[in-house]
């Protein structure tokens, strides 16, 4: 038997190797990731890719076959010393996406249960569920029914009962999806101030990209079971290192084959963000080049197959001229390749267009242009736009420094 891992005091939650199976079907396939104390962390991915079965082990309502769990600095689960807490000895609050508010209940009791399992004496209950209905915005609803709330204020009342007992941990499951958009944004930004007064460290599990680079300081990407990426919002959203991660995050992704690497030549909408990155000359299927800058570590060789992966708003669509020789002139020595609009959707501000381009569809997203389905257009991007990715992954070196610091 393997000794149990020591205690580390500079994160709050540490995660070590986490393996899960429902039958033959393996869930979480060693999951590894730190929580710094008083952060949150974001567990993004697809639906079914293990994100609240993670939440589960760690909150102890599902056993891990193999694995360590510590919550601040106490170990909770170690498959290797048989150390499995109960629940309610892991000290941390949960909010669900459904809100589980109970309808017999008021609204004080239904805060105030779990100081209630824990033997709390009534006055301090009461001064506890006071302040943090109050905190939660609805400090006069102390004896209404909770049957009276809107599917908002059970949301509150939901996050208000994971926070009465003061956890240093809560954990979130899609705990806003069922809020309407307007809603969902005025609680992020509450649940922003809250963990600012209450100081507690949150995971916060969600499959809404935007929500996550919103609230968390860490995002970490799951795919089937594992961890695809781990990084700062800032670098998983700019800086996609699998093709998996660029599809998730909505960039077109499509295939090409490496012509040459190096330094970018004449091309007019060259605009380098970091004088570390490799770029290379990538051909289309129809034979059109672009220039794109290299995601991973170790460059791909000329002849290797590749994906170009371009962000919807990162494209810059323009009509070319009527007369003749209309692709390479519309260009003018940009980086990019000609389409055809099939369609576009007006999106208030923005529009988005379908554009039809050899070896497939593309999406792109910009201020109304006029451009009309059937209409031949020009497609530029700056080559540090372009990310050239192989399906085969080789993280980049600070990636890699990210994985094994997150475990
Ligand atoms: N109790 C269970 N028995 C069998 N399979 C399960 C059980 N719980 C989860 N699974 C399976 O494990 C996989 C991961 O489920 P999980 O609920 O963790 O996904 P998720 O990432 O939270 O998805 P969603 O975004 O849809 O909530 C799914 O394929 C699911 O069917
Ligand atoms: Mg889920």
């Amino acid at each position: 038997m393997e000794p149990p891992v020591s205690p580390s005091p500079s994160h709050f939650v540490r995660i070590e190797g986490l393996k899960k199976r429902f039958g033959d079907f393996v869930a979480l396939n060693g999951v590894s990731f730190d929580v710094d104390d008083g952060s949150t962390l974001a567990l993004l991915g697809p639906s079914g890719c293990g994100k609240t079965t993670m939440l589960r082990c760690i909150a102890g309502l599902e056993t891990a076959e193999e694995g360590y769990i510590e919550i601040g600095g106490k170990v909770v689960f170690d498959s290797s010393s048989r150390v499995n807490l109960m629940p309610e000895q892991r000290e941390l609050g949960i909010v669900f996406q459904s809100y589980a508010v109970w309808p017999h209940m008021t609204v004080a009791e239904n805060v105030g249960f779990p100081l209630k399992v824990r033997r709390t004496p009534k006055a301090e209950i009461r001064e506890r569920v006071t302040r943090i209905l109050k905190l939660v915005g609805l400090g006069d609803w102390y004896d209404r029914p909770a049957t009276q709330l809107s599917g908002g204020q059970q949301q509150r009342v939901a996050l208000a009962r994971a926070l009465v007992h003061e956890p240093r941990l809560v954990l979130f499951d899609e705990a806003l999806s069922n809020l309407d958009a307007q809603l969902r944004e005025q609680m992020r930004m509450e649940l922003k101030i809250l963990q600012d007064r209450l100081n507690f460290t949150a995971i916060y599990v969600t499959h809404d990209q935007a929500e996550a680079f919103a609230l968390a300081e860490h995002v970490v990407v799951m795919n089937r079971g594992h961890i695809e990426t781990v990084g700062l919002p800032r670098d998983v959203f700019h800086r996609p290192q699998t093709p998996f991660v660029a599809r998730f995050l909505g960039l077109n992704v499509h295939s090409g084959t490496v012509l040459s690497v190096g330094r970018v030549p004449d091309v007019a909408n060259h605009e380098p963000l970091d004088a570390d990155d490799v770029y290379a000359q990538v051909r289309l299927p129809d034979g059109e080049t672009l220039w794109g800058r290299i995601g991973q570590d170790s460059p791909p060789r000329p002849g290797d197959d590749v994906l170009v992966c371009l962000r919807r708003e990162h494209l810059g669509l323009s009509a070319p001229s009527v007369s003749g020789g209309i692709a390479t002139q519309a260009l003018a020595g940009r980086n990019g390749f000609i389409g055809t609009i099939r369609a576009s959707s007006f999106l208030g501000l923005t529009e988005e267009y379908v554009i039809d381009v050899s070896g497939g569809e593309l999406r792109a997203i910009q201020p109304v242009s006029g451009l009309d389905a059937g209409d031949p257009v020009a497609v530029t991007v700056r080559p540090c736009d372009c990310i050239i990715l192989s399906e085969h992954r080789t993280l980049k070196a600070t990636q890699r420094a990210d994985l094994k610091k997150a475990g």
